[in-house]
């Protein structure tokens, strides 16, 4: 889309995310400009006409400020600066330019459930005594047990072992992740002032939303003695909580803050928009997306979802009636940077233990590679074809696999160490993207890559695929476009389909303001399925096969996109 066309399309939308595909970059991972193997914002900015051109509306930044990195960047150590290796404010400025001459929407990270151990206000904590004021800003306790040697509760980190680190003094803070990025108590005021103060910042220089990381984790129940309710491992993010009134997940007092920041992003014109990151109840998401509160809540159980007709039919029902008891619609999202790729997740035989899985290099049990191909595929055009805001994960258009075999001293991920070796962690769904089938890191800089990206890793490439009929970045690349046609009335209708298959209609305004209908069909069974008389065909996944009656068949793990837009 030119600039100018695309800066007058980007004002007119207020209502832009309610329908629209975002594009998730995360940071490290996608370009690096400066060749220091690690992703930066230059890189995101060189080469973000690949996601205009793909046909998205807006990118999400995972976080690129300051940071030792313990965590990839989710412990921040200044909200207000950009880490050096992925930058410079200017350099985030020069890309937010471009996002808008490109026609996209830029949305940041922001993680406000806890910092990095390296934040001023953390290193203030440790100098002062317990009690203290600047101790307030964090949860610390004493331990519990004669000496104090035990932590205050049982409460365990998601990356595995207790969620409490004693200091020197004796006493304990609080971490839900790994103890380089202690919790922040959201009970002190002076928190709250801070994180109201840093969204003014990005929303001042010109974001378009937030994406909100851990949103269900913020506030605790702080009351002492400290409940000791949690005792089991929750290791797997993303994971809903096991209940209500748990001490510190999913907590009622949470949606107070976002109703304060609902009124901020309000204010501006136009509003802005979030998006939770909330692994909670499907009967509580919809409570985060409440018309005061935040936009959008991601939907994991899509993401979750076994491969099979009813369950998906169940995801889907629930997720609509969820988001319309808020007069929205949902999102769906089948990986992200926390996930195995649903390339491979699609490949492994259903029930196996991803994390036991990684453990042995992705070797056993064995992966079959064709049908996590083929499930991969048709699972894009499912989901592009539901009503609501698609989350890409970057690389999923190219068709990526999860990296199982990365060699242990180069996993990165705190959960490795953090669950003695235990389990592997994200880092095999984060490795460097490939632009080119050749050359140093295969396009993604001049220099290596952070992650070891394995050999052939080119045969992916955006350049190997563009032009390629039957790759994955083409099938992307027309299902976005065709995509855009059918956006308009939110219609959506369950179609008669046989077992195993899912078939619904979503009706749009059409490319010339007329009614237009997109049938989406997918098999899920093992046999062949004949497709209806007559329709156009749009877009299939795979090939269709015939029967010897000449009817067109929708193969097993196949979905396709009809024409249902009546003749005038
Ligand atoms: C992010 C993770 C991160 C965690 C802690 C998550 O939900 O998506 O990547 O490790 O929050 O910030």
């Amino acid at each position: 889309m030119a600039g100018a066309t695309a800066a007058a399309t980007l004002a007119a939308h207020r209502d832009w995310w309610r329908e629209s595909v975002v594009y998730q970059v995360y940071v490290p991972s996608f370009a690096d400009a400066d060749g220091d193997g690690m992703g930066d914002l230059r890189g995101i900015t060189d080469r973000l006409a690949h996601v205009a051109d793909l046909g998205a509306d807006a990118v999400w930044l995972t976080p690129f400020y300051r940071s030792p990195l313990a965590d990839g960047g989710y412990d921040v150590a200044d909200y207000r600066q950009v880490d050096p290796r992925h930058g410079t404010l200017d350099d985030f400025r020069a890309l937010l330019a471009r996002a808008r001459e490109l026609g996209l929407r830029t949305i940041v990270d922001i993680v406000p459930n806890h910092c990095s151990e390296r934040h001023p206000w953390f290193a203030e904590a440790l100098a002062s005594p317990p009690g203290s004021a600047a101790r307030d800003r964090f949860i610390f306790r004493d331990g519990t047990g004669p000496d104090g040697a035990q932590p205050p509760a049982d409460w365990q980190s998601k990356f595995g072992g207790p969620a409490w680190t004693r200091v020197p003094d004796g006493q304990w803070y609080m971490h839900i992740f790994a103890a380089e990025q202690p919790d922040l108590n959201w009970e002190n005021p002076e928190v709250v002032a801070e994180f109201e103060a840093v969204l003014r910042f990005w929303l001042d220089l010109g974001v378009d939303g937030f994406r909100i990381d851990v949103a269900h984790g913020m506030r605790k129940d702080l009351v002492p003695p400290l409940r000791n309710t949690y005792g089991g491992d929750s290791a797997s993010l993303n994971s809903p909580p096991s209940g209500e009134n748990h001490p510190f997940w999913d907590r009622d007092e949470v949606h107070e803050i976002y109703r304060c920041w609902r009124k901020i992003t309000d204010s501006y014109a136009p509003p802005r928009i979030m998006v939770a990151e909330a692994g909670v109840s499907a009967a509580r998401l919809p409570l985060y997306t409440r018309p005061d509160e935040l936009h959008q809540a991601f939907n994991f159980f899509h993401l979750r979802c076994p491969w099979d007709a009813g369950s998906f039919r169940d995801v889907i029902d629930s997720s609509l009636a969820g988001a319309a008891a808020n007069g929205a619609l949902p999102t769906w999202v089948l990986s992200n940077h926390d996930v195995v790729r649903h390339r491979t997740r699609y490949a492994v035989p259903e029930g196996t233990s991803l994390p036991g899985w990684l453990l042995t290099g992705g070797r056993e049990p064995a992966a079959d590679e064709d049908r996590g191909r083929r499930r991969a595929r048709a699972a894009a055009l499912l989901t592009l074809a539901l009503p609501g805001t698609t989350y890409l994960y970057q690389g999923e258009e190219l068709g990526l696999p999860e990296v199982a075999d990365l060699p242990e001293d180069a996993l990165r991920d705190p959960m490795w160490e953090r669950t003695g070796h235990t389990r592997k962690g994200r880092d095999g769904c984060r490795v460097p993207l490939p632009w080119t089938r050749t050359g140093s890191s295969y396009g993604f800089g001049p220099g290596g890559s952070w992650l070891p990206q394995p050999e052939g890793w080119g045969a992916y490439s955006v350049e190997a695929q563009t032009g390629t009929p039957g790759s994955f970045l083409e099938l992307y690349r027309t299902a976005l476009t065709l995509r855009r046609r059918y956006l308009g009335d939110e219609t959506f209708t369950w179609l008669p389909s046989a077992p195993g298959e899912l078939a619904f209609r979503k009706a749009g305004a059409g490319p010339s303001g007329g009614a237009a209908g997109l049938e989406c069909r997918i098999n899920l069974s093992a046999e062949p399925i004949p497709l209806p008389e007559g329709a156009e065909l749009l877009l299939s996944s795979d090939d269709l096969t015939s029967s010897h009656t000449n009817t067109r068949l929708l193969p097993p793990d196949t979905a396709a996109w009809l024409n249902t837009t009546p003749h005038p």
